[in-house]
């Protein structure tokens, strides 16, 4: 059930890497509590930056990203336990077994002992890992690294859930696994928001999205929105129409004053 209630909120959010590097350039948007909201653009488009800043994992330049009502670079450690990222590059501790991380995982959220054991083994055998779990997570293969990343992102039922393109590289067999339950936890009230080059999943899963452009965001709405909008038969042709450039043409606009005259000279 979505409610009225804005549980992301940004504004004016930029992000200026060095000098020069505008990969996020003033963008807005909301999300309410318990949508499946999708984030989607080209390469070098800014979502992982933007997703970074919700998340408190890179500081923003300037503007305002509010998790709960809480400006997420003030209160750091109130929305740390609100919300669960897996974020594109899978880190994880190469030392350790997918059971010690998650221990450990649960510790660091203060979770009971009773309850990190009870959403471990959930956990594992929803992402299919039971029986690997007490693998050092260096013997992983690619698919099982991003698999133990979300099941590690959902341990202390966070509220907001950030997916940074969570299923790259997965077999279609775990594909379909993780948006059955994608869908579930979104239905049980979890709000997710989470960026995808696969045209297929945002249309399966979200109920809004917001396509980035050169650090911007040039078209919003719910995919059946956006095709009558751009009059296309699909979202892939939302995004060729609106998103299709070179990226070498997008990363040099990135450097350019004015990234967007291109654009508003169509
Ligand atoms: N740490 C960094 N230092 C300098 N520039 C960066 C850094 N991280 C990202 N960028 C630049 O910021 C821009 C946005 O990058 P970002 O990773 O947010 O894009 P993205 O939309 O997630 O792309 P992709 O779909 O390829 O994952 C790009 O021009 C990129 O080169
Ligand atoms: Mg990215």
């Amino acid at each position: 059930m979505v409610s009225n209630n804005k549980i992301i909120e940004v504004k004016n959010l930029v992000k200026i890497y060095g000098k020069k590097i505008k990969a996020v350039n003033g963008i807005t948007f909301s999300v309410k509590e318990g949508e499946f909201f999708g984030f989607l653009g080209p390469n070098g488009a800014g979502k992982t930056t933007t997703i970074n800043m919700l998340a408190n994992l890179v500081k923003k330049t300037s503007g305002s990203a509010k998790i709960a009502g809480l400006e997420v670079s003030e209160k750091a450690n109130e929305v740390y336990h609100k919300i669960g990222f897996a974020m594109q590059e899978v880190g994880l501790d190469e030392t350790a077994t997918a059971r010690e991380m998650m221990q450990l995982h649960g510790r660091l959220y203060h979770m009971p002992k009773q309850e990190i054991d009870s959403q471990i083994k959930k956990l594992l055998k929803l992402v299919e890992l039971e029986r690997v779990a007490d693998r050092y997570t260096s013997t992983y293969s690619g698919g099982m690294r991003r698999r133990f990343d979300l099941a590690l992102s959902l341990l202390h039922r966070p509220k907001v859930l950030f997916l940074d393109e969570p299923t790259t590289g997965l077999d279609p067999h775990a594909k379909r696994l993780i948006w059955g339950h994608l869908r579930q936890l979104n239905k049980e009230g979890m709000t997710i928001l989470l960026t995808t080059h696969a045209m297929d999943e945002a249309e399966a899963l979200c109920e809004r999205i917001a396509i980035i452009d050169r650090g911007k965001i040039v078209a919003e709405g719910s995919p059946k929105q956006l095709e009558r909008k751009f009059k296309v038969k699909n979202l892939e042709e939302v995004f060729l129409k609106i998103a299709g450039h070179s990226f070498q043409e997008a990363e040099l606009n990135l450097r350019a004053t004015d990234p967007y005259a291109r654009l508003r000279g169509r």
